[in-house]
């Protein structure tokens, strides 16, 4: 199994091109089985991610191609996908497929709206909270399907003659269940209004995309989004936005070894808050004409406390990351979590190079240290494993991640975007 070494000491100076987003690319994927019609996506990142969305909308009969070849031939960079599900050959989403990816789940709108019926193991996904699944359950509910759980699957039935616009307000913020519920509602006869969506970029970059292909939503990116039914949905070409969270991921780890980076194809307007942390301890950011320029020259790292939110607050995708950047501050910060309940896995590894942390229910106080030391450490979710990366770049003397199939699950070509701009960062295989 690969792990990736990094020699701490470092500091980052050049450009990192940021890709599209993850969690734009899947949502969009997933659309794709609304229309029998074929939509084409740019600037869709290559992770592990997608080429497993790729394999479950294979089972449901998406013909898929990269870049005009078959999928698995093209390696290139910011790959163009083309979806086409002419056909749905199968309502089922198993388990084998889903438990490996939460936001597969997110299968049961589209495949609930076109064909009146899913069938969808309950996910898996990283392992950061019970995640469950009411959200997703109550608002198809209110747009008049019929659904049960048994044996660990969900299957969903749409009334005969399709789903009913209706009303749905969610109780808590949730990003897939916006996502799923905006997409049954682009088929669904009459208008849907959803209270409290989630205001996520990502969600208006798939209304954007929905929009293309025929839909009728308005209020994507606002907590209420309105959709207009529509008989039947079209193709598209759709480029996928920057990714925020890797961006922000990049940003921390410059801010943490110090120097100057330019972050090439993103939008610093996706990140504000996260942003705002950054530069509160200590680095400086300008915008550029294609991205962010940061800089940290002199002065340490200053504590900084923060608390996670649904946009446009702190993301928690952030969160592990930004404590690694505050494990070497000149004093205590705090961190609180409140989005997922079992999100710091990273602290006990973080420990292992030398930070001190502790915790006290949803918060964690972070002591800065002058000196980080390498060390054997574990990926424990996906952006818990990157905070190892931005803590071992700062740590003196070796840093092995083992368990790197985390970290390749949503960050593309990590070790070379990092070694680009003289960081000691290699994958080694076994
Ligand atoms: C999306 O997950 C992201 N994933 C996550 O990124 C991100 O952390 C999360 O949003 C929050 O921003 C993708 O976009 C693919 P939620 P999602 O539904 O949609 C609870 C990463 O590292 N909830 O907004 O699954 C849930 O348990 C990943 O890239 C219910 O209670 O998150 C959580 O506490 C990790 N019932 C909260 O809502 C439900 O039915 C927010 O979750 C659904 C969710």
């Amino acid at each position: 199994m690969d792990r990736i070494r990094i020699v701490g000491g470092n500091q980052l100076n050049g450009v990192i091109p940021i890709s599209g987003a993850k969690n734009a690319a899947l949502p969009l994927m997933i659309a794709s089985l609304l229309t029998d019609d074929t939509l084409t996506l740019e600037n869709v990142p290559h992770l592990a991610d997608v080429e497993q969305l790729i394999r479950i909308l294979g089972n449901h009969g998406a013909d898929i191609s990269v870049n005009g070849r078959r999928e698995r031939q093209g390696e290139s960079y910011a790959r163009t996908i083309h979806f086409t599900s002419r056909n749905i050959v199968s309502t089922t989403a198993p388990y084998e497929l889903v438990s490996k990816m939460r936001a597969s789940f997110w299968v049961i709108g589209p495949l609930l709206a076109r064909e009146g019926k899913a069938r969808v193991s309950l996910p898996g996904g990283c392992a950061i909270g019970t995640r469950p699944v009411d959200l997703f359950i109550e608002g198809l509910t209110a747009l008049g399907a019929n659904i049960e759980i048994d044996g660990g699957y969900v299957n969903a039935t749409a009334p005969a003659g399709g789903l009913i616009g209706g009303r749905y307000v969610f109780p808590k913020v949730s990003v897939g269940a916006t996502h799923v519920l905006m997409m049954a509602a682009t088929l669904a006869n009459g208008t849907t209004v959803i209270g409290n969506a989630a205001r996520e970029p990502e969600v208006a970059d798939l209304a954007k995309c929905l929009n293309a292909m025929g839909a009728k939503i308005s209020g994507a990116g606002t907590g209420t989004i309105t959709i207009e039914g529509v008989r039947s949905l079209s193709g598209a070409r759709h480029r996928v936005l920057p990714d925020r969270i890797e961006t922000g991921t990049y940003a921390m780890a410059v801010a943490m070894t110090g120097g100057d980076v330019i972050l090439e194809d993103t939008d610093p307007s996706l990140l504000d808050t996260a942003l705002e942390a950054i530069r509160r301890a200590g680095a400086e950011i300008s915008a550029t004409n294609s991205g962010i320029r940061i800089v940290r020259n002199g002065p340490g790292i200053r504590p900084v406390d923060i608390v996670t939110d649904p946009f446009p607050g702190f993301p928690t995708d952030l969160q592990a990351q930004f404590m690694g950047l505050m494990t070497k501050a000149g004093g205590v910060s705090h961190i609180t979590e409140t989005i997922f309940e079992n999100r710091f896995m990273h602290v006990q590894e973080l420990a292992r190079l030398g930070a001190r942390i502790s915790l006290a229910g949803q918060t964690a106080k972070i002591e800065g240290v002058s000196r980080l030391k390498g060390a054997p450490v574990m990926a424990t979710d996906l952006r818990a494993s990157v905070s190892l990366v931005i803590a071992g770049l700062a740590a003196e003397g070796e840093t092995m991640v083992s368990r790197v199939y985390h970290l390749d699950r949503g960050f593309e070509r990590l070790e070379e975007k990092l070694t680009r701009c003289g960081a000691h960062v290699e994958r080694v295989s076994d």
